[in-house]
């Protein structure tokens, strides 16, 4: 107590210190970036974190946090430690595999085509529906800490290959369980409108009905999902559709999110933003006209490269041109068993700046601060700053601008969740 008093210093749980911190934050109110704010990581040389309860309690120079705090040190003077990523679009519950469409498709065949066929994501529901609860518990538990290796702290994950209330209903279970058991923030959403399944292909609004009266209710009277999506697509679902269907989730105290012009344009992006939602995602074919209705509503456009990279389209988002009008554009993986089966956050950085043509600044600020604020968490998690969650990376390398270059390997050498290491 005297010495708290008289020389200033305070108990934390951990100080950990680093050659450079990017703490991805340049002040305490929590707040999506945009403009050239994404391109300021908020770097500081040897810095330091000091961690109490799970939480940071201060960020600076490891010469005056180690004045000011005492506990234990954890030393990474050679490592750059940012926040942990937040993967805010993934489908990790699944069975069996789709090795063979992608090597159909590398030989020429189309993403849509072989959906058309009947392959694609009816295929995966067709082996999800066949899985145990615990293999699909199993294997979704098994990618889940795939990620986090791969410096994944908080995810977002999908429901929708069971199409039916009875399998959706067991996918976000599952999802919950997973969410509670692993050191892992597991944001659920529910995505029963992922395709329309082939009993319902004379009347898809039956299937409509199907998802906002039965499952929707359920979903929420159960507590089993933060967040509603819809894949608006041509051969999918419509934008009035994809309306009716977010809207009702709303009503029922979802938040919304949107798979929007990836193959081609329709518009569900602008009408996405009108209702609300919290994110748009895939904008492939987004059209530059919407920018300023996204702009306005404060929506998060969502980039998945790796989409586009394992579809082999050529056809990316325009995120440089998104960054450069001001929008508060988040990464994602996207990973998912059909178009793009890469689980790695670092992956979708080094796309990022290859072929969205963002700087390693705006790539790193698009999957930690503006991905967290896609999923409403960016008071929690996404930025290394007071009162947030301790959850870091450290990279094995000082050269953190360099990072993305060496794309395809895993360059983390230990994870922390809470300020508990989690990998490494
Ligand atoms: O985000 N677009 C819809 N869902 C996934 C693909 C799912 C699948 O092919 O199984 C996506 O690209
Ligand atoms: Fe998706």
């Amino acid at each position: 107590m005297f010495r708290e008093v008289f020389f200033n210093v305070n108990q934390a749980d951990a100080v950990v210190v680093a050659g450079k911190v990017l703490t991805c934050s340049d002040d305490d109110v929590p707040h999506p970036c945009c403009g050239e704010d994404m391109d300021d990581v908020g770097e500081i040389e040897e810095g330091a974190l000091a961690i109490r309860d799970g939480q940071i309690v201060e960020t600076g120079f490891a010469r005056d946090l180690l004045r000011r705090w005492q506990g234990e040190v954890y030393d990474y003077c050679d490592c750059t430690i940012l926040p942990g990523f937040v993967d805010a679009h993934t489908h990790p519950i699944f069975a069996g595999s789709r090795a063979d469409e992608y090597i159909l498709r590398a030989q020429g065949a189309s993403y849509e085509e072989i959906h058309a066929k009947g392959g694609g994501i009816a295929s995966t529901v067709r082996a999800t529906t066949e899985a145990t609860d615990s293999e699909l518990e199993e294997l979704t538990r098994a990618r889940l800490n795939l990620m986090l290796a791969h410096g994944s702290t908080t995810i977002e994950a999908k429901s929708g290959y069971g199409l039916n209330t009875k399998e959706e209903l067991r996918e976000l279970r599952i999802l919950r369980k997973l969410g509670d058991e692993l050191p892992i923030d597991l944001s659920v959403t529910f995505l029963g409108a992922h395709a329309i399944p082939e009993e319902y292909a004379s009347n898809p609004y039956d299937y409509v009905k199907l998802v906002i009266y039965e499952m929707i209710p359920q979903v929420t009277q159960e507590h089993l999902a933060d967040w509603i999506d819809v894949f608006c697509e041509r051969g999918v679902f419509d934008v009035a559709q994809s309306k009716r269907i977010l809207e009702s989730g709303m009503a029922a105290g979802l938040g919304a999110r949107i798979h929007a012009e990836e193959f081609c344009y329709l518009g569900g992006a602008k009408m996405a933003a009108q209702i609300g939602a919290a994110s748009c995602d895939h904008l492939q074919n987004l059209q530059a006209d919407d920018y300023p209705i996204l702009k306005e509503s404060g929506i998060i456009p969502i980039m998945t490269p790796g989409t586009s990279f394992f579809l082999g389209t050529g056809k990316y988002a325009k995120g440089r041109e998104m960054i450069d009008f001001g929008l508060p554009v988040a990464l994602a993986t996207d990973f998912n068993p059909g178009s793009n089966f890469c689980l790695s956050m670092p992956m979708a950085i080094s796309l990022a700046v290859l072929c969205l043509k963002f700087t390693p600044e705006e790539a790193i600020k698009a999957a930690t601060v503006n991905a967290a604020h896609s999923l409403k968490l960016g008071d929690k998690v996404g930025s290394l700053a007071a009162g947030r969650q301790a959850d870091f990376v450290v990279l094995n390398t000082l050269d953190w601008r360099s990072w993305p270059y060496s794309y395809g390997v895993n360059l983390i050498k230990a994870v922390y969740k809470r300020g508990s290491k989690v990998v490494g």
